[in-house]
């Protein structure tokens, strides 16, 4: 790539970062750091987990918190977004696993085995694409209502699952569990 074309591309990514709105996940952090520091040991893993407090997570909005180094998306989802990612159930999924740390590995990529709660308004995932690790763009980016990672062109749909592009699988879901009604524990 020239560095012609290298400035045009970073250039592209950064008006689309700044016409995103507040929302988006640091601006110009395209590439998660670290990425080699990403998987600790298991014994790192079981010393490391946190309490995020969701108390000011409005419906149809998402906090990003780091985790392991990582970032993780907890959205609370309208019921629009959760209707349409359980009618996207059926739909043709590249990926057709859940990708929950907190199910059993063979069970499918329906809704309600990747969402915290029964009626779906949370979702917990990692924020980090499947494809070479960029943190996507959420808040219905994209052009299935989910999220989308700008750096190749994935599109994850409202239940974190790839739809388009050269993402393999699905955003996945952190071993998590509620521990009060507005307190989240990671890992
Ligand atoms: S890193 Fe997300 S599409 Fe390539």
């Amino acid at each position: 790539m020239s560095q012609a074309d290298d400035h045009q591309g970073t250039r592209r990514d950064f008006l689309y970062y700044a016409t995103g709105g507040a929302a988006a996940v640091t601006a110009g952090a395209a590439v998660w750091p670290l990425v080699d520091q990403m998987n600790p040991s298991a014994d790192v893993k079981a010393l490391s987990s946190i309490r995020v407090d969701i108390s000011g997570v409005e419906v149809g909005s998402q906090i990003t918190v780091k985790w392991l180094g990582k970032p993780v998306f907890i959205r609370h989802r309208s019921e629009e977004e959760i209707a349409a990612a359980r009618a996207d159930d059926s739909a043709n999924l590249p990926d057709k696993f859940a990708r929950n740390d907190n199910v059993d590995a063979s069970l499918p990529a329906d809704d309600e085995n990747r969402a915290m709660d029964e009626a779906g308004e949370w979702l917990v995932m990692m924020g980090v694409c499947t494809h070479l690790g960029c943190v996507p763009l959420g808040d219905g980016a994209g052009d299935f209502g989910g999220w989308y990672c700008p750096c190749h062109g994935s599109h994850y749909d409202a239940s974190g699952r790839i739809r388009r592009g050269p993402a393999p699988e699905n955003l996945p879901v952190p071993v998590a569990e509620f521990v009060d009604e507005t307190t989240i524990k990671l890992g």
